[in-house]
């Protein structure tokens, strides 16, 4: 079933979600289903389950259309395809490396494109959705995404990561999208205003 992704303005995209206590509960499994069904008709690489207005420690990723990029070398296209997981009750436990720049966009604020500064390679401790607890270290493209997603379970939007003149320069255009004046081609859900707990 696809969901109504909630936009930008609303609060529980600045909660941070609970702990999932059941991962193989139906309840979960099911909200797994719809959480990449929502994310494939929207065309996303990551989504988040306070993005679906469940304020969870869930997200899911799929970032092979990143693998179309031509200046990537076979095993990094090949890794790209091949890195549909779902992470629940994460935990980065280390990121390291020189921080690099990368547009991000967010499901949740259509139409804003912004660079955004993070570390290249991440360990992660999750369960997957079959109940088994890893720990696995992701880099390049992978990471960023779980570092996006990530963030979402933690509260935080992209935006909340640009420079004070940046976030000047866009206030304009969020609270249009808070207000619904944005087009979308997937079904989203607007909270009329900014409603940043
Ligand atoms: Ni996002």
């Amino acid at each position: 079933m696809i969901l109504p992704i909630v936009a930008y303005g609303t609060s529980i995209l600045w909660k941070r979600g609970k702990e999932i206590e059941n991962p193989l509960s139906d309840e979960v499994q099911k909200l797994i289903d719809d959480m990449f069904e929502t994310m494939y008709n929207a065309s996303g690489v990551g989504l988040a389950a306070p993005q679906v207005d469940r304020s969870l420690r869930l997200f899911v990723i799929d970032p092979a259309p990143f693998a179309e990029w031509d200046e990537l070398g076979e095993t990094d296209k090949k890794s790209l395809l091949n890195a549909k997981k779902v992470f629940i009750n994460p935990l980065i436990i280390n990121e390291e490396g020189e921080e690099w720049t990368f547009e991000e966009g967010c499901l949740s604020i259509p139409a804003i494109h912004e660079k955004v500064n993070r570390k290249p390679v991440i360990t992660m401790e999750y369960t997957d959705r079959e109940g088994n607890r890893l720990t696995e270290t992701f880099d390049g493209l992978i990471a960023r995404v779980i570092q996006h997603e990530y963030d979402h379970v933690e509260g935080i939007l992209f935006t909340d990561r640009l420079s004070p003149l940046k976030k000047r320069l866009l206030k304009r255009k969020l609270e249009k999208i808070a207000k619904g004046q944005v087009r979308v081609d997937y079904p989203m859900k607007f909270p009329g205003k900014i409603r940043r707990p």
